[in-house]
């Protein structure tokens, strides 16, 4: 790849993106993202913004020590003291940057800043100029340029570029542009400061509009080679430019584009996941290359030919982007044969009579249930294919449980045609009827893995239980639906345990040593 062919990502998840109201993050979380930007390959990370708080400036001091792959940087106002606190922060950073910003449109001169046009450029040189006394790597940020006056903003662009910017980064400071337009502003910078082939040409756009992306592209096709991004596309209001959409917009697009990125795209999802979950923004499903439903086909004729073929339906792996799903939930729509290749997927092979057994139960339960999962499959197919023996049946129970008193239970059971009762306490009432039913039955089950999820709609709503107990060593699902989730508890624990009882069976008498299901 000849280097001008590279868009450098300048990933700002931990400034600007930490900027969003609601996702700050701890310095250990901090530092965690940025070994996982590190790892994906970003061209620069930038840490924080030290002048503002003891806990930027340490953020920065530590991410700049420990990241060495990648340039680190942080942002400075156009004033020593933020540039000096910067600096300090930077100390030892391999590849340090100063990032300088200093607003340029007539909005900001006149309400914000309070200043000349020529007290702007005064200030915006002499900047750059101490910055450089520091390092030699300094990008310079007109801010809100989108909005600048042109003929003022190649004006301050041509001397930041003399005083030693390697770097020019065009905001689009409150995503007012549009992607025509914006990407105009880059070729007409280009075509009118006189110096620009001395330095890098980025872009750092906001999503306002929901053009963040757009006007990054746009301003790629005309010449930009580095784009300010965050993970997920957090940040101040609407957020920024994310930088999975940017990576893959310019990766899938190569054709159009001519441009690579030097990220490793197999990381993105595992740094999506890791914002998601230090800033607590929950990624919504429909998100594009990192939501749940990215890379899923719900509809039959979309599974019927992704299955054949996937390029029918998608533009990318899932696995370039890293996406661990199975790609394709099962639901309403599935027809027998996504259904027939999803269980293959799992190591489940039915004939053609199995198959149509398991998928009139599939049918049932998709009605009820939106998404249908690995889990219902397996239990899908034992149960009706396999046919569980209900060894232990629930027969009654009775439930007295409150704030401020000792949940207090009583399981009736029937096995073979008898029935047990057996009275318990426990932590809670679910807690209390697995005591009961394990004294009841004489076998202790370890519960490893309990949700709850319901499976209709409304207040009246099915409650569906699904269990994972460790029956003296082995491991089996249960599930159990019911409107009381309590009762819905207690029927996945039981169908659980009626599974390891026919596990044992089957593998003969005194399997493991356990008598499953005969000791009342
Ligand atoms: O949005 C903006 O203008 C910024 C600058 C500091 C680049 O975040
Ligand atoms: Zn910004």
């Amino acid at each position: 790849m000849a280097k001008q062919d590279k868009v450098l990502i300048f990933d700002t998840t931990l400034r600007d993106g930490e900027q969003a109201p609601g996702a700050s993050m701890n310095q250990r979380e901090k530092l965690e993202v940025a070994l996982a930007l590190e790892h994906l390959g970003v061209d620069i990370i930038e840490a924080g913004f030290p002048v503002i708080s003891k806990g930027d400036f340490e953020s920065v001091s530590m991410v700049a020590k420990r990241i060495r792959a990648c340039i680190v940087t942080g942002l400075a106002r156009a004033v020593k003291k933020d540039i000096d606190a910067l600096a300090e922060a930077l100390k030892s950073a391999k590849h340090p940057r100063i990032h300088i910003v200093l607003a340029t449109s007539k909005i900001h001169l006149e309400h914000k800043l309070k200043k000349t046009p020529d007290e702007i450029v005064q200030m915006a040189v002499d900047a750059v100029k101490y910055a450089r006394k520091f390092v030699s790597d300094v990008e310079f940020s007109p801010e809100d340029a989108s909005r600048s006056e042109k003929k003022f903003l190649y004006r301050v662009l041509e001397e930041v570029i003399k005083a030693g910017a390697r770097t020019v980064n065009i905001p689009d400071t409150v995503g007012y542009g549009m992607p025509e337009q914006y990407g105009k502003l880059i070729a007409d910078i280009r075509a009118n400061v006189p110096n620009i082939n001395k330095a890098v040409i980025s872009v750092h756009c906001h999503d306002d509009l929901g053009l963040a992306v757009a006007n990054s592209l746009a301003a790629v096709k005309n010449g930009a080679r580095q784009v300010e991004c965050t993970v997920n596309g957090i940040g101040e209001r609407a957020g920024n430019t994310s930088m999975e959409e940017i990576v893959m917009a310019l990766r899938t697009r190569g054709d159009y584009f001519g441009v690579a990125t030097g990220i490793n795209t197999p990381e993105i999802s595992r740094v999506s996941r890791l914002v998601s979950k230090y800033t607590g923004f929950v990624v919504p499903p429909n998100k594009a290359i990192v939501g749940a439903n990215a890379f899923r086909h719900e509809s039959g004729i979309h599974q019927d030919g992704v299955l054949k073929e996937p390029s029918t339906y998608e533009i990318m792996r899932p696995e370039d982007v890293g996406f661990t799903g199975t790609g394709l939930v099962l639901g309403k729509h599935s027809g027998r044969h996504a259904l027939k290749a999803r269980l293959k997927q799992l190591g489940i092979v039915l004939s053609d009579l199995e198959l149509n057994k398991a998928f009139e139960r599939f049918k049932d339960l998709s009605d009820k249930k939106k998404e249908v999962f690995d889990e219902d499959l397996v239990a899908i197919v034992e149960d009706e294919v396999q046919e569980i023996k209900d060894v232990w049946m629930l027969e009654s129970l009775v439930v007295t449980s409150g704030t401020n008193i000792v949940p207090d239970v009583t399981v009736c059971l029937k096995s073979g045609g008898k029935g047990y009762m057996k009275k318990a306490t426990g932590d809670g009432p679910i807690d209390a009827c697995y005591r009961a039913i394990d004294e009841t039955t004489g076998l202790k089950g370890k519960l490893l893995n309990y949700s709850i999820q319901s499976v209709t709609e409304g207040q009246d709503a099915m409650g569906e239980v699904r269990v994972c107990v460790n029956f003296n060593g082995q491991k089996v699902i249960g599930l159990g639906a019911s409107t009381d989730v309590i009762e819905a508890s207690v029927k996945a624990y039981l169908n659980a345990l009626n599974k390891a009882c026919m596990a044992a069976t089957a593998k003969g008498p005194g399997a493991k040593n356990i008598d499953f299901g005969l000791q009342p």
